[in-house]
């Protein structure tokens, strides 16, 4: 248990629940923990199949931890945080947001209520996002006067196309659950009541599954998008003979011949 999160590991799920005073603020010390946690959890190899990330029953997180962002908070004295300072929180994000993002096996932000600024950043560094239909989201940056310096820029214009990511960063504009749906934000909502035990259904269901083709997958997806077409093309083929020499497969492919599609029961 660190100061700003928890990790519990069960059933090959992980799951990181973020706890910092009443909203989950992502202090740079948060973040240094969020880091370490991800990047533990990339090396523990098999042991994990699958990791969530929740803020808790209330929200997910709202953002910054703006009281960082001032050199002197006192309304009297106010100053502005230095451009070292905002290299270093800035960082923090980078290095967190990417260690989050490279964690090799499938990820998913369980969003309870607010996901603002690098709250929702954070849930756009998973996988997939699964949402309480009391979620919002949000990257209310401009209403700061400064920009999001977590992904919201990178990652949401990524996953949403730059119109709508253009929206929500130049209007600091929330959007509800039903919104985030709509537009490709989120995966899938669900009743408040009903988000946890959801989301421990996908991670375990995930866990369970083909763990290196699911790897393959992930890597074959992220990679690609960061080339283009014909580049990412190759590293699909690339992953898709890498994936035929896994248990996955010969498990997978006996299975359907033998008994029929869906039945595969992957070995851990
Ligand atoms: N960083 C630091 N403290 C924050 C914070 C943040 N990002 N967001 C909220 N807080 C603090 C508030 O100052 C308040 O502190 P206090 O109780 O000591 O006065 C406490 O958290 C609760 O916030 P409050 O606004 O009273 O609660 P709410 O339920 O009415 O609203 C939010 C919750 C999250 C919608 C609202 O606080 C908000 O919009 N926060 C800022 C989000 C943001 O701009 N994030 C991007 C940062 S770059």
């Amino acid at each position: 248990m660190g100061e700003y999160l928890d990790v519990e590991l069960a059933g090959g799920v992980a799951t990181i629940t973020l706890h910092h005073g009443k909203v989950n603020a992502l202090c740079v010390e948060l973040l240094g923990e969020l880091e370490a946690a991800a990047s533990e959890l990339s090396a523990s190899d098999a042991a994990v199949g699958a990791v969530v990330i929740t803020g808790g029953p209330k929200l997910f997180a709202a953002g910054a931890d703006i009281g960082q962002f001032a050199a002197d908070a006192s309304p009297e004295s106010f100053a502005i945080a230095p451009p070292e300072r905002v290299r270093e929180v800035g960082g923090a994000f980078l290095a967190a947001l990417n260690a989050v993002a490279a964690i090799p096996v499938p990820t998913i932000a369980s969003v309870s209520g607010f996901a603002l600024g690098g709250g929702c950043e954070l849930a756009l560094a998973c996988d997939l996002r699964i949402a309480s239909a009391k979620a919002r989201f949000g990257q209310p940056e401009i209403l700061l006067g400064i920009i999001p310096g977590g992904g919201g820029t990178q990652r949401l214009a990524r996953l949403v196309g730059p119109s709508i990511a253009k929206d929500l960063v130049f209007t600091g504009r929330q959007v509800d659950a039903a919104e985030a749906l709509r537009i490709g934000l989120v995966n899938e909502v669900v009743e408040p009541e009903a988000l946890d035990a959801r989301v421990a259904e996908l991670a375990a269901s995930l866990a369970a599954g083909p763990c290196s083709a699911l790897r393959l997958a992930k890597a074959a997806i992220d990679d690609g998008l960061e080339t283009t077409l014909e580049a990412g093309l190759v590293i699909e083929q690339d992953r898709f003979v890498e994936v035929f020499a896994t248990d996955d497969a010969t498990v997978g492919v006996a299975s359907f011949l033998e008994h029929g599609p869906g039945k595969a029961q992957f070995r851990h």
